[in-house]
């Protein structure tokens, strides 16, 4: 007898609305599909928002010379060439289509002096192409496409969180969920799933992700048959907040060294001289008269330091504060205030203003922010085709930051949103056509594995005095900040997977009270699953890359390794008996043409 529930009906489920999420709904539906896009928090409320500084797309407004080549060139030097070529290929070329696709659907982007839409410097990218709306962009983004969800009928599930995703045979077949206002359960038939869920930075204790992001589609992914990619490649961004400890991890966007910003250290040091690696030598300024010439001059002069890709940025400030230059609350200090009027930086980053102000009491204006780096983003994910966003599984897609591939080893700023839209486009129309070419031959939910879900997610109600979820996840962060973060070392990465054993071992008898109503203890027992597991994979390929590259910096293998790590993802995927397992796969090679492109690069 199945355990009650709701039942819908639909030919794409998305899960997530964040904007891959979006675009995907909006792309199923208008590819004739039945679309529902489930979301775990309210609409609006997703962590692209947090990609605050622009979206990257070579529309060359202001650089006329800017183009598709040069964007994929520096995405692939970026990811420190361990992109798949072909996602990069396709987000270089259909990114600056999806940023005017977004303005005729209303974004209202910041314009250059002729009216084009204004393009800001960000790390890494060798022109200004990020197109932006003051330091609030990712939240433009989102306002403009849950306007269009909504205006197209598409339906929205809100507060409503998948914990299973439901499969005939090895076919997708729907998914399990459950209202976090009723408790109550929604079995959501679909022939065609997209996973659009973001990130897993809940597992981290210093992060710029909220509560929603604790790998949900990663986990589901893997337990669905699904291969995880490159999960040891972790984004720590270079600037989060660090004081007052409540908003510890709380982004502070890059634009604010886009825009002038430099980073001190606590003997007033403009330390990032100090961190150029070969890599970028050729390309990074290396006198602070030159540094400070390139914004005047960007075409004669060699950009500044502070723009290095993150992955450099936040390991420099990393060790900055371990060798005791830090700032008194265990930071270092960026400072925007010396460098621009207060009238530019009010007009630049308003959100930077209100935030500081009315969190930290600190007027950037007038003096710098203390700042530090904060888990942001993981680059690895599921194991995709690039075209299609397709998984291995039938009917189960992946887009946007939940997909593995496309910012190789590091993401440069400002390449999530562009991709969001890029690949969150491609994964609903697949999907949309996956579902219309099986006609009548949709598989079926069968009663055991609705059963079976219920029973899985009512079992902290039945379970009496039992973990609580809140210490395990306490742990589970304090491990993976103290063991897995941004300097790693075999030992400890050994202690960090023995104490999630521990965790997912102790974590089958956590107990919940009350009922099922708005219950944060449930719900976080409920995400706690999906956090053990992820963690596990992320510990499992940090284990096993020995080598340093992006953002898997390892102190007992400091060096890349081009010959043999450069050739090879790190695939992490769910064994029969229900443990992980990993194995190499070679690195799929760009064809000769784009190959030419990187060409020097190693
Ligand atoms: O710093 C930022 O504004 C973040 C952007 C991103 O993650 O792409």
């Amino acid at each position: 007898m199945s355990a009650s529930h709701e039942r819908r009906s639909y030919d794409v489920v998305v899960i997530g609305a964040g904007g891959s999420g979006l675009r995907a709904a909006i792309a199923a539906h208008e590819a004739g599909a039945r679309t529902a896009v489930v979301c775990k928090s309210l609409l609006g409320k997703a962590h692209t928002v947090m990609a605050e500084g622009g979206i990257a797309a070579a529309m060359g407004n202001l650089y006329p010379e800017d183009n598709w080549k040069v964007h994929f060139r520096d995405t692939m030097r970026g990811g420190k060439l361990l992109n798949h070529w072909r996602m990069a290929e396709l987000h270089a070329k259909e990114a600056p289509e999806r940023v005017w696709e977004l303005e005729s659907w209303g974004a209202l982007f910041d314009r250059t002096a002729d009216g084009l839409i204004s393009q800001r410097d960000f790390g890494g990218h060798r022109y200004a192409r990020l197109a932006h709306v003051g330091d609030r962009t990712g939240l433009e983004m989102i306002r403009t496409l849950q306007q269009r969800t909504v205006s197209l009928g598409i339906d929205v599930l809100m507060e409503c969180t998948v914990t299973d995703l439901l499969r005939d045979g090895d076919r997708i077949a729907g998914a399990f969920a459950y209202w976090r206002e009723s408790g109550r359960f929604v079995v959501l038939e679909a022939p065609a799933v997209v996973l659009a869920t973001g990130g897993i930075g809940k597992s981290w204790k210093v992060t710029s992700n909220s509560w929603e992001y604790t790998g949900d589609g990663h986990a589901l992914a893997l337990r669905a048959g699904a291969a995880l990619l490159n999960m040891e490649f972790v984004q720590f961004h270079p600037t989060g907040m660090v004081w007052p400890p409540s908003v510890r991890g709380i982004l502070v966007t890059e634009s604010v060294r886009g825009d002038g910003g430099v980073l001190r250290n606590s003997e007033g040091r403009r330390f990032m001289f100090d961190y150029i690696p070969e890599f970028f030598k050729a390309e990074t300024a290396d006198s602070e008269a030159e540094a400070d010439r390139w914004y005047d001059d960007k075409r004669n002069n060699r950009r500044p330091p502070e723009l290095l890709p993150r992955d450099e940025v936040a390991r420099a400030i990393n060790n900055e504060i371990k060798e005791g230059r830090g700032s008194p609350h265990g930071g270092v200090f960026l400072d925007i205030a010396s460098r621009r009027s207060p009238d530019y930086v009010r007009k630049r980053l308003p959100s930077m203003y209100h935030q500081f102000k009315e969190l930290a009491e600190v007027d950037i204006t007038a003096e710098p922010m203390e700042i530090g780096p904060t888990c942001h983003y993981v680059m690895g994910g599921v194991e995709v085709d690039p075209d299609t966003a397709a998984s291995r599984v039938p009917g189960l897609y992946a887009a946007g930051e939940v997909a593995g591939g496309m910012h190789g080893a590091n993401r440069l700023g400002g390449n999530s949103l562009g991709d969001l839209l890029v690949f969150g486009k491609r994964a609903g129309e697949a999907a949309a056509a996956h579902a219309s070419a099986l006609g009548s031959a949709r598989p079926a939910v069968a009663d055991a594995e609705v059963d079976a879900a219920a029973l899985g997610a009512l079992a902290p109600f039945d379970t009496e005095g039992g973990e609580n979820p809140y210490s395990i996840h306490h742990e589970l962060q304090e491990a993976m900040q103290d063991l897995v973060g941004i300097i790693r070392r075999e030992h400890e990465m050994q202690i960090a997977l023995k104490t999630i054993h521990d965790l997912s071992e102790r974590s089958k008898t956590v107990s919940v009270e009350g009922n099922r109503q708005y219950n944060p203890g449930w719900n976080l027992a409920l995400d706690l699953r999906n956090m053990l597991l992820v963690s596990e994979a992320v510990a499992l390929a940090a284990l096993e890359r020995k080598e340093s590259r992006g953002g898997h910096t390892r102190d007992d293998y400091p060096m890349t390794d081009h010959d043999f790590w450069g050739k090879r993802n790190v695939i992490v995927e769910q064994l029969p008996d229900g443990g992980l397992g990993i194995r190499h796969q070679p690195l799929p090679e760009p064809p000769p043409e784009l190959a030419e492109l990187l060409e020097g690069d190693h």
